[in-house]
């Protein structure tokens, strides 16, 4: 595997190889992002995955300094998964200077959800992976749904700045236990690794009751989402949201709507964890 850390060298390579898929991350991999690796390559005979903790889109007082950085091991993770090109530039190649142009989603997606409890953040995320394609030029690039809404404008970029770019969508990778994986589950102690599948059991809850109401021609869903946060803040967590939306925009269902998602967010203890379920009612 080649280990190109400079904008120019990832740029020089670009003319005349073959059709190539991206996988943007942050690193420290986990299967979840070995599965969005192998997704890319049934879609292009070149993968080029990039590394590069972005703190653009941390806030003051979030992760940004404590984020796992586990490159030897993400190389090896790569290399094992056969490949051919990491792009892991340093906070000064990408940055060399202040970053004051940036990429800056609609309020009506980029406010909502993660959004309105991270402010910037997809401002941020936006902003990287435009920059992320420049530099790579992809023809194809792979996202998880884990992060349903970053998914969601990233496709709203592509698609208004007519980038030359096909986004795929990787299903999302749990444990056995139904636990999304991510990078951040690395920071729960053992109690609440064990407690944090409860997310998950509540975003499935709320999905039946949700889908209940919607079929009984029922859209006012708030009280379902209010007992869902409830349910998590009994249990010792602390929500942000859970929220029913349309797949298609992450706008508010219609009782007419049979394409669902039920979002979530909420703390355990010092770590904030995400979680999302599409539904087809
Ligand atoms: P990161 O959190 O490292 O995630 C990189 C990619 O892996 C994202 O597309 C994310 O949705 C996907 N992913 C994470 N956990 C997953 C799981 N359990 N199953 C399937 N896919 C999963 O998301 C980011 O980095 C950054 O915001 C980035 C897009 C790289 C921009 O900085």
């Amino acid at each position: 595997m080649q280990i190109i850390k400079t904008v120019s060298a990832m740029q020089g390579m670009r003319r005349g190889r073959a059709r190539t898929a991206c996988v943007p991350t942050m690193g420290n991999l986990h299967p979840g992002h070995l599965d969005l690796v192998r997704i890319a390559q049934q879609h292009a005979g070149e993968v080029v995955v990039t590394l590069f903790v972005n703190r653009l889109q941390f806030l003051p007082g979030e992760d940004f300094e404590s984020y796992p950085r586990t490159f030897e091991a993400d190389c090896a993770a790569l290399e094992a998964a056969g490949v051919q090109t990491l792009f892991a530039p340093t906070d000064a190649e990408l940055y060399p200077e202040p970053q004051v142009f940036r990429t800056l989603p609609p309020p009506a997606l980029a406010d909502d959800l993660e959004g309105q409890f991270r402010p910037g953040f997809f401002t941020g995320v936006a902003t990287v992976v435009n920059k992320l394609f420049n530099i790579v030029a992809p023809d194809v690039a792979v996202f998880g749904k884990k992060d349903y809404q970053q998914l969601m404008v990233i496709r709203q970029m592509v698609r208004q700045l007519a980038l030359p770019i096909d986004i795929i969508a990787g299903e999302t990778v749990r444990a056995a236990d139904g636990l999304a994986l991510s990078s951040r589950n690395g920071y729960l102690s053992d109690t609440e690794r064990a407690q944090a599948p409860f997310l998950r059991q509540t975003l499935t809850k709320t999905g039946a009751a949700a889908g209940a109401e919607l079929r009984a021609g029922r859209a006012d869903l708030a009280d379902i989402e209010q007992h869902a946060c409830e349910a998590l803040r009994n249990a010792g967590w602390v929500p942000d949201y859970v929220a029913v939306r349309k797949q298609s925009d992450l706008q508010s269902p219609s009782a007419q709507d049979s394409e669902v998602v039920v979002l979530g967010a909420a703390r355990l203890g010092g770590t904030r964890l995400i979680d999302n379920l599409e539904l087809s009612l």
